[in-house]
């Protein structure tokens, strides 16, 4: 790991899909039906998902992230030529009740017994981040689940990391924001977040502004960076 302490941090605030949560759980669990497409398909969809993101922002056409989903996830099944009957549905459920990484509810906990105020900010709607934290058995362990709904735009948007600075009331200074998404761990970190990439997937660095303060393989690592 090669991050320093980070000092005088009052609120960790998580990216959601691929941070939190496993997005290729949906279309594993859909492992009997998709065969050995599943994971070119769970790949695909994702790619989509997040150009769907950006080229709606540029394009200023927003539309919630649920239906960014179902669209990518259209995409995808068409690419790859899969058509059963009831299986879009059948995904998109899926999507509502992925899997956490393993490591996530002890570290939660552990931070929460610091006082540690703990945040979601994601791209989700709110019904589907209270889905997925409700399906996961973390209720009750967020001091606030923030969409980008409340800003009408799409992460990398500074006003989406603004929302969420202002609604936890504490300077960006002292926030440390998590996720596994580099792009968003640099933009996050540009808009003035103190910022641990969690590169679970061995990405290499984006080539974007702003680095990083550190970088760990999994959330595990977390607490130790953590002075509080
Ligand atoms: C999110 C996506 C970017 O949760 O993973 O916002």
């Amino acid at each position: 790991m090669d991050t320093t302490k980070l000092h005088d941090i009052e609120a960790c605030v998580f990216d959601a899909y691929g941070t939190l949560f496993d997005f290729n759980s949906a279309a594993g669990a859909a492992r009997d039906e998709l065969g050995e497409d599943w994971q070119r398909l769970s790949e695909l969809w994702r790619l989509k998902q997040l150009q769907y993101t950006w080229l709606r922002g540029l394009a200023q056409h927003h539309a919630d992230f649920w239906q960014v989903t179902g669209d990518a996830l259209d995409f995808a099944l068409a690419t790859l030529r899969i058509e059963r009957p009831g299986l879009r549905e059948r995904l998109m459920n899926l999507y509502l009740q992925l899997s956490t990484y393993p490591e996530v509810p002890a570290m939660l906990r552990e931070l929460k017994n610091r006082g540690m105020k703990l945040a979601i900010l994601s791209n989700g709607t709110p019904a589907m981040l209270a889905a997925v934290v409700r399906n996961s058995a973390l209720e009750g362990i967020f001091d606030a689940l923030l969409s980008v709904e409340e800003v009408g735009v799409y992460k990398p948007h500074p006003a989406v990391y603004g929302l969420a600075a202002e609604r936890l009331g504490i300077a960006p200074g002292r926030v440390c924001f998590l996720s596994s998404n580099g792009w968003d761990a640099c933009s996050a970190k540009a808009f003035g977040f103190r910022v641990v990439w969690c590169n679970r997937f061995g990405q290499a660095p984006e080539r974007i502004p702003a680095a990083p303060d550190g970088e760990i393989t999994d959330l595990s690592a977390l607490p130790a960076v953590l002075d509080r």
